[in-house]
């Protein structure tokens, strides 16, 4: 039976080394606690860190814990002490969780710290390929491994992988920062699909795919070769029931507490690992202000506050955990009486049952990230308001803030504030409190986790379907075997190929996409062929075409057919119309190209055409719409409006590429068709020719030709096989 392998770099459980034994924690975190329901109620198998350097233990140890592992269906990537600081401490830690978290003077870059990361990565993805079977779906989490949803493709090219982002992805302007960007990117393209909490994230991603891969974005899918990858917005809910009947229970058995509380100091609640992003000296800056403000206040409130140690390693939280204990300790000590403190602090991990009692004992939570990818946390609170008593105030950086609109809401960064929204907490009447935390309630409880995990399974195997339904086929060996024998026992050949992204590939500048030595060695070689036509079909112009070509033995189709030249004959125009409109509507042309950085206005003898490929692509994308509604009013009926690859053209409809192939095929009794093209303006020679034909999409699957390869590398190796 097919499973789900659960890949992230901690596993639920780390082993803690102590005097004489070891002893297994929970791992802290989001992702553990999230994941680990999911775990626990489906077939699979998770793969990951059990959080201790391979070399502080023994072999005997490590089978040990190897078969313990397996009981649980975990499956151990051992690290060693140098991996654990190069790529845990260091790339992962030090580099990418800083900058996504908006903390670039935080992140540090070093090429040895990537090349472990690469390593590691590698390290994940043998043990994912070891433990695969055929229908298994792999589900790779977190920034930690963000190349392996391409390292697996590459071993296991027909596999449905998925990944998962637990935090933010930044803006294009901080991604690019990384200086391995591109590799990040191609990294997690090569997953089916991609996820994130907010939609902000989704979009950052694919800003940042449109602007560094220069690869193309259908609203919410990336072309990856002949791959479609799509990049949804899933945010990760808890497990509701766990934490609300759990909270029922310590509420039933003491009731007595919740009966008498109202009297008692009221308690503000903070829990999260102690992390910069989790803006703790904020808060607690921030409610020394309130305590200022508002004198009334001491010793009828408190602040309990649960640091989970984490990353102890790391400089940067070392500090913090400095900056965290003086600011505690000079504020206990300004306000503090014999009978009370304003903040209780506790610096370790706690368990389920006491994370519930003290979610139970408190009347607020503050949960005040500077920038967080959901935060689980808040939506805990909601969930243990057992009697709808309780107030959230939460960061609007947190992706929860996108689902928990009923809570306070606060900026961070703005203290004032956020000591006014204390006082607006504590004074909150019940029935507000109450009619708020049903309505978060209500959401949390259908959106938990399980429901986010089958939306994500259900998506990515939706997407499989639609990946094997295709119907256009990639030449595989045995195919292009009988193509080649098809070839050779032909007598009358003809070739049609398209030129950019065909033979070449794309340039942002197109007089800089040349045919270089070793395509002119390659067409050559197509010419001498006996009994064997080439036909180059281009939409450029017969000025370009005959620079390039001119000179040799083939025909020649410029201008999407409108212009042929065969052989060493004189160029021929199909085109007899009057060409006012090219006057007419080149000052449109003009306006968009002038207010679009990067675009430009290609002008042949029959068709208009506007290249956006080096502009912003977002910008672009805006543009496009505008030019094709501005175009759509003003072109007549004999005039065509193409929507290709990066640029617009305005063209006569009376010719087009299929009538030209027609054209020529209508001379001869050819018994071998070939014909490879990459844009929207081929797909009328697939359609035209005739069903004997081999027709062949150069990327992009959607097409009517019967197969496709990959790119114009793919096309040339394709070429110089069958001339063999
Ligand atoms: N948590 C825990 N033990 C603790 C404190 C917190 O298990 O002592 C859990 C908490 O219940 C939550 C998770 O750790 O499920 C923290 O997740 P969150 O998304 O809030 O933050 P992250 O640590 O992932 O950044
Ligand atoms: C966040 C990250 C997780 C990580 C967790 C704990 O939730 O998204 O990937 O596991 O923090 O951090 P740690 O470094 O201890 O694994």
């Amino acid at each position: 039976m097919s499973k789900i392998i659960i890949v992230s770099n901690r596993l639920p459980i780390k082993i803690k080394k102590n005097k004489n034994s070891y002893e297994f924690i929970n791992s802290s975190g989001g992702l553990a606690t999230g994941m680990d329901s999911i775990h626990s109620k489906k077939d699979t198998l998770w793969i990951g860190w059990p959080g201790i350097a391979e070399d502080e233990l023994n072999k005997n140890i490590l089978n040990d814990l190897d078969q313990f592992l397996e009981t649980k269906n975990y499956k151990a990537v051992n690290l060693n002490k140098k991996e654990i600081n190069d790529f845990y401490y260091g790339l992962s830690n030090k580099s990418l969780w800083p900058l996504f978290h908006y903390f670039i003077e935080y992140s540090v870059f070093d090429k040895s710290n990537w090349e472990s990361y690469k390593r590691v990565n590698d390290k994940f993805t043998k043990c994912i390929i070891e433990n695969y079977n055929e229908g298994d779906l792999i589900w790779i989490h977190d920034y930690q491994l963000m190349l392996c949803p391409k390292m697996v493709r590459d071993l296991l090219p027909n596999s449905i992988i998925g990944f998962f982002l637990h935090i933010p992805f930044p803006s294009f302007e901080i991604f690019r920062i990384f200086p391995w960007r591109l590799e990040l990117l191609k990294g997690i393209l090569g997953a089916d699909l991609v996820g994130f909490h907010t939609y902000n994230y989704q979009r950052h991603f694919l800003s940042s795919v449109k602007r560094i891969l220069m690869s193309n974005v259908k609203i919410n899918r990336v072309s990856v070769g002949t791959r479609q990858v799509v990049v949804n917005t899933f945010p990760m809910g808890i497990d509701f029931e766990k934490y609300n009947n759990s909270a029922k229970k310590y509420f039933n058995k003491n009731l007595n507490y919740f009966e008498k509380k109202s009297s008692k100091v009221k308690n503000i609640l903070s829990i999260d690992r102690l992390d910069y992003t989790k803006g703790i000296v904020q808060r607690i800056k921030a409610f020394e202000i309130f305590l200022e403000t508002y004198p009334e206040y001491l010793e009828k409130v408190k602040l309990t506050m649960l640091s989970v140690p984490s990353r102890e390693n790391v400089s940067d939280y070392k500090n913090l955990k400095k900056e965290t204990d003086e600011i505690v300790g000079r504020i206990n000590g300004k306000y503090s009486t014999v009978s009370w403190s304003p903040i209780s602090y506790y610096y370790r991990s706690m368990s389920f049952d006491q994370l519930i009692e003290l979610y139970m004992i408190s009347d607020i939570a503050m949960i005040t990230p500077v920038r967080d990818g959901m935060n689980l946390v808040a939506k805990e609170y909601i969930a243990t308001r057992v009697n709808g008593e309780g107030v959230l105030i939460l960061s609007e950086m947190a992706g929860a803030s996108k689902e928990l609109f009923e809570a306070i809401q606060i900026n961070p960064f703005d203290l004032n504030n956020m000591s006014e929204s204390i006082y607006r907490a504590l004074t909150m009447s019940k029935e507000e409190q109450i009619k708020r935390n049903l309505s978060m309630q209500n959401r949390i409880k259908r959106y938990n986790v399980e429901l986010w995990a089958n939306e994500f399974i259900n998506s990515l195997n939706n997407k499989n379907e639609i990946k094997s339904s295709g119907g256009v086929k990639k030449i595989n060996e045995s195919l292009k075997q009988s193509i080649f024998e098809k070839f050779n026992i032909s007598k009358r050949r003809v070739i049609f190929l398209d030129y950019d992204g065909t033979l070449v590939g794309f340039n942002k500048k197109p007089e800089l996409a040349l045919p270089d030595k070793s395509l002119y060695k390659l067409i050559d070689k197509i010419i001498a062929y006996e009994n064997t036509e080439l036909v180059i079909v281009s939409g450029r112009d017969t000025k370009f075409l005959e620079k390039c070509f001119g000179k040799l033995n083939l025909t020649l189709v410029a201008e999407h057919g409108i212009f042929m030249k065969k052989n060493n004959e004189s160029w021929v125009s199909k085109y007899t119309r009057k060409r006012k409109w090219l006057d007419d509507l080149r000052p449109l042309f003009q306006s968009f190209s002038d207010r679009t950085p990067g675009t430009f206005i290609e002008e042949k003898q029959t068709s208009l055409v506007w290249h956006y490929r080096g502009s912003d692509p977002e910008l672009a994308a805006h543009r496009v719409v505008e030019l094709k509604t501005e175009l759509r009013s003003l072109i007549s009926q004999d005039l065509t409006l193409m929507d290709m690859n990066k640029a617009i053209e305005v063209k006569s409809a009376t010719y087009n590429k299929g009538i030209a192939v027609n054209e020529i095929i209508r001379q001869k009794n050819y018994d071998f068709i070939l014909c490879l093209g990459d844009d929207v303006t081929d797909e009328d020679m697939f359609i035209n020719l005739p069903k004997s034909a081999f027709t062949i999409k150069v990327g992009k699957s959607n097409t009517k030709a019967k197969y496709f390869l990959e790119d114009y590398n793919d096309v040339r190796s394709f070429l110089n096989n069958l001339t063999d």
